[in-house]
């Protein structure tokens, strides 16, 4: 780092990344890959999230807690702009999970009715659809997912092959959090308009990762959880209904300041007192993300996964589960390491290397998960490979 400044540092370089890192409390020594389950939240969110905490319990009062009503419209505003949508199309839930159970109960479907899903769903969008199908008579349609995707068009003929006249909804993540395969948002969009179908766009893998937008991608709702790629605070997540569905969804929760004639998606955020220092929490994440933009994170993520594949796949016991092409991929990372135990490399990565990540201990999807961010240096992506290299 430069000792005297002449200009800021731009995204384009180290320096800038290294202020970016250093918003964030991550331990000394700890190579953090693990984005896809929960990220750190950045000195910002931290601090103004302990500042209205203290805030609230220093005076609980219904007076003082007035000013969370501004602040909850502020957060909802900041998150349509991030996400393209308007304020009133937007619900602040408390994570994915959430957003997709909301979808799940909310919409009026009978017996015969057809829901496509994929092999690869999380449970929230997979197990929550296999429940209500029990219910309600509903037919579940699993799209396999080729690991790992060879192109596109394999992942969007998958989905196009299962729709019928009879099917109704769509649930398809963004980015899986399985082997990173990244389905075609936009694509999809258009099929599902072609074909009248609802399109739940799961977004936990991309919300705060990808630049995205709702609107280009077609989607009829989009969850995601702040505490993954937002790094924002624990338990906070946001859901996008587009206007035109609002209607057709039914709260899954009602309890007090419910009102029938509440405007747009609030209806689906009436969960009795919340957290409200939370909702503070989650606009300083806003404000952070923004700050950096989204189009330099996703350009930066972007650089960090290629350098961290590229690293990875010259090793040659390494077996990437993960496409090398950005297009096809986002932050998620999974690979195996031929003849050597997953749950062993996974072990001896954190304990012996301090290195985080994630694993999948068996099946299909076997295999060690690094997933990097913003905060992460190009050097860290060279460490964590060199480390895995050693271990083989
Ligand atoms: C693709 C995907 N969807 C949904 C979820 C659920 O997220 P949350 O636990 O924040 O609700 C996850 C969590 O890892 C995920 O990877």
């Amino acid at each position: 780092m430069q000792s005297a400044l002449k200009a800021a540092p731009s995204s384009g370089s180290e320096d800038y990344w290294t202020l970016v890192k250093r918003q964030f409390p991550l331990a000394d020594g700890l190579i953090y890959l693990n984005a896809a389950n929960v990220c750190p939240s950045s000195r910002p969110v931290l601090d103004r999230h302990q500042e209205f905490l203290r805030d609230f319990h220093a005076d609980p009062s219904f007076q003082n807690r007035l000013k969370y009503d501004t602040i909850e419209e502020s957060l909802r505003g900041k998150l349509a702009r991030m996400l393209d949508a308007a304020a009133d199309e937007i619900a602040i839930t408390r994570n994915t999970s959430e957003g997709a159970n909301i979808i799940v109960n909310g919409i009026d479907l009978k017996a015969g009715d057809e829901i496509i899903i994929t092999t690869h769903n999380h449970p929230s969008s997979a197990d929550s659809w296999k429940v209500r199908a029990k219910r309600h008579g509903l037919v579940v349609k699993e799209a396999p997912t080729p690991i790992p995707a060879a192109s596109s068009q394999q992942l969007f003929d998958s989905i196009e092959k299962l729709i019928t006249p009879r099917t109704r909804l769509m649930a398809i993540t963004h980015v899986t959090s399985t082997t990173g395969n990244r389905y075609p948002a936009a694509e999809l969009g258009q099929l599902a308009r072609k074909h009248n179908i609802w399109y739940h766009l799961d977004g936990a893998q991309t919300f705060g990762a990808f630049d995205v937008s709702v609107k280009k991608a077609g989607c009829d709702s989009f969850a995601g959880s702040a505490h993954k790629w937002f790094m924002g605070p624990l338990e906070s997540g946001v859901l996008y209904i587009k206007e035109s569905r609002i209607a057709q969804v039914w709260p899954s929760i009602v309890t007090a300041k419910w009102s029938d004639t509440l405007k747009g998606a609030r209806k689906f955020e009436v969960f009795g007192q919340r957290d409200n220092p939370r909702l503070a929490a989650f606009e300083a994440g806003v404000d952070f993300i923004q700050m950096i933009g989204m189009p330099a994170v996703e350009a930066r993520l972007e650089q960090l996964v290629t350098r961290l594949k590229d690293n990875l796949a010259a090793i040659p016991q390494v077996h990437m589960k993960t496409s090398r092409d950005w297009k096809l991929s986002g932050g998620v990372i999974k690979f195996q390491i031929k003849g050597r135990a997953t749950a062993d490399v996974y072990n001896t990565l954190y304990t012996k290397h301090r290195v985080a990540l994630a694993q999948t201990a068996s099946g299909e999807s076997e295999g060690l998960r690094f997933s990097p961010h913003v905060y992460n240096s190009m050097e860290e992506m060279d460490q964590a490979a060199a480390i895995v290299r050693k271990l083989v």
